[in-house]
């Protein structure tokens, strides 16, 4: 059962036309950089509510939310067309746990993203577990075409302040850029470009793999990664492969 309350949109950002980030004012209960909201909208007689990842650290006073515009879908499109001054409702309570409490300890921290869950990777760059536990992290996003790699502000500025620590890498599957990786993290785990690009290893005793966003791109790359010696992490049975699927 969610426990709806109201916001406010600040600001709706559109990156493309069909990429947006919501900033909303919300008196909601603490989180934990990589959890998950989440938003609804009335539509027609029924509130239509859907998980979206905190993009902001928990510290930071608005919340924000990255989304894509799925064509058919109920609410991603309603959610784009809002505006500075809007309500909309969001769940008091907080969820999730593709958090840094869940992953064991370890020397190098793979983050790997599809489309817009960029966005908890962003919280948890943004706040300072991540900094105090792991020496390097490898921040890798992955989008269809160039102008989808948003957020690169923040990439810099992270860049600036944890210079040699943090490595960036995009991927680009459907155009070709002279930036980006072409193709998809998998294939670039399975024919070793990926760690040639950040001249780092996977290995079992130093990585941890945080990976987060389409489905069959977590079980394609869990797969590339079990080849490596990586196995999934599970509180049972630690490892170093930790997953969340958008859908
Ligand atoms: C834990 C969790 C956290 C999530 N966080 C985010 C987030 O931060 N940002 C975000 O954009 N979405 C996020 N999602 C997905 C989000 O909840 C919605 O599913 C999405 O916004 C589409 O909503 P919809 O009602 O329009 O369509 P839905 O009926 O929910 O989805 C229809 C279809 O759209 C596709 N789809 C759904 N989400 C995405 C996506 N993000 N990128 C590409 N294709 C997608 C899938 O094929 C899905 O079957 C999250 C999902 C989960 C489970
Ligand atoms: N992004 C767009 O231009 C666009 C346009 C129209 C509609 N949409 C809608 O938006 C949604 C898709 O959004 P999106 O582009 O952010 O997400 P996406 O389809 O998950 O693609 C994001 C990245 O993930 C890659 N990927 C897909 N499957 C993979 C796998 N098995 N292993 C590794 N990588 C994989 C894609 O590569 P590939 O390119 O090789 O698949 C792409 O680089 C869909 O609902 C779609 O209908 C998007």
């Amino acid at each position: 059962m969610s426990n709806w309350i109201e916001g406010k949109i600040v600001e709706n950002k559109h990156w493309t036309d069909l990429l947006y980030s919501l900033r909303v004012k919300a008196d909601i209960d603490p989180f934990v950089a990589g959890q998950y909201g989440r938003l609804g909208l009335q539509i027609d007689d029924q509130i239509v509510g859907r998980p979206y990842s905190f993009v902001n650290a928990p510290h930071e006073p608005l919340l924000e939310f990255y989304s894509i515009k799925v064509s058919e879908g109920p609410l991603s499109p309603k959610l784009a067309e809002l505006n500075t001054g809007d309500s909309i409702y969001i769940d008091k309570r907080v969820n999730g746990f593709f958090t840094l409490n869940e992953v064991p300890e370890g020397r190098d921290m793979w983050m790997l993203a599809t489309g817009t869950a960029l966005g908890p990777f962003l919280s948890i760059l943004n706040s300072q577990e991540v900094w105090e536990r792991f020496e390097n992290v490898v921040l890798v996003h992955a989008v269809r075409f160039k102008n989808e790699l948003s957020y690169q502000d923040t990439s810099a500025e992270l860049k600036d302040i944890y210079k040699d620590r943090f490595q960036m890498v995009p991927f680009v599957s459907r155009e070709h850029t002279d930036f980006a990786l072409t193709g998809r993290i998998p294939a670039a785990i399975a024919n070793g470009k990926l760690e040639d690009k950040v001249n780092m290893q996977f290995t079992a005793k130093h990585s941890q793999v945080m990976m987060c966003g389409n489905p069959e791109m977590l079980i394609d790359t869990r797969n590339a990664l079990k080849d490596k010696g990586l196995k999934k992490n599970l509180r049972r049975s630690p490892g170093q492969i930790t997953t969340e699927s958008y859908w």
